[in-house]
């Protein structure tokens, strides 16, 4: 049985964009493609981070009020600084206690979120109650029981060496069922879901490792580790993903979507 490890911290803006920025950018322009958004709203990004799906908002949507929220401050210092974000509202605070009166937008996201957030449900009643009457509530997050996570393997080689695989409060909240139980629990209507799968291709070993070494997660498993185990750890996850030796690393990642309306009230 895998132990489980500390809570996952978000501490360092460009290393987190290296490690789950380009994942997010992948699945997050699937993610907006579909929910097709008119131009010209008012949108809240829950759990911004270091605004990788904030800058696709941005960019592509044509917001007239773009606000994106976070506990993370390193997180949210990165996303102040991107030039295409310097209108964006950012603010500190928790997907369980959104800062807005009610309506106050007309879209509310949560991209790979919801399972970093302790009661999930309670998050999503905040989203509905600050999306107005006919607006959207919609999130996506990789399918982390059934092994959609694009680091799986990093987290299984952790396992084999019998280290605590890094994981956050809520991974059950990112089974499709789950999802589309909080969005009903929720009184969302109209609602909607998709699997979403990427790829991402890494140019070399040492390009996937100093990736890992550097990102929240297993970096964080790693960085208490001794040299010696880090070393062995770094051959097995060599031996898992390159049995056939160098060259470049294709991964997958799998994710749930959902979407839904929030009704009249
Ligand atoms: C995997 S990142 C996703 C960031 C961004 N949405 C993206 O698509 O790249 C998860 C983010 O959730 C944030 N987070 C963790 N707990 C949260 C909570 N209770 N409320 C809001 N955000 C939270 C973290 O600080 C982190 O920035």
């Amino acid at each position: 049985m895998a132990m489980t490890s500390e809570p996952i911290h978000f501490s360092d803006g460009a290393s987190y964009d290296r490690f789950m920025g380009v994942w997010s950018r992948l699945a997050g322009q699937e993610f907006l493609d579909w929910i097709a958004p008119d131009h010209g709203q008012r949108w809240l990004d829950v759990g911004c981070g270091n605004g990788a799906f904030t800058q696709l908002i941005a960019e592509q949507s044509d917001p007239v009020a773009l606000v994106g929220i976070d506990p993370s401050d390193a997180q949210l210092a990165y996303a102040q600084k991107h030039p295409l974000l310097q209108s964006v509202e950012f603010v500190n605070a928790d997907a369980m206690a959104l800062p807005f009166a009610a309506a106050a937008f007309d879209l509310a996201v949560m991209p790979l979120v919801i399972f970093f957030v302790p009661e999930p449900a309670q998050a999503v009643a905040e989203m509905v109650r600050v999306v107005a009457p006919g607006g959207t509530v919609a999130a996506y997050a990789w399918d982390l029981e059934g092994g959609g996570f694009p680091y799986q393997s990093v987290n299984d080689t952790l396992g084999a060496v019998g280290r605590a695989i890094p994981m956050p409060p809520s991974p059950e909240s990112s089974r499709l069922e789950a999802l589309r139980e909080l969005w009903v629990t929720a009184g969302l209507g109209d609602i909607h879901t998709r699997v979403i799968t990427v790829e991402r291709t890494y140019g070399d070993f040492d390009d996937f490792w100093t990736t890992v070494r550097g990102g929240p997660s297993a970096g964080q498993a790693l960085a208490v580790m001794g040299e010696q185990d880090v070393s062995r750890f770094r051959e097995l996850l060599r031996a898992r993903l390159q049995p056939a030796g160098s060259g470049s690393i294709t991964l997958a990642g799998r994710a749930h979507a959902i979407r839904g309306t929030v009704r009249g009230r």
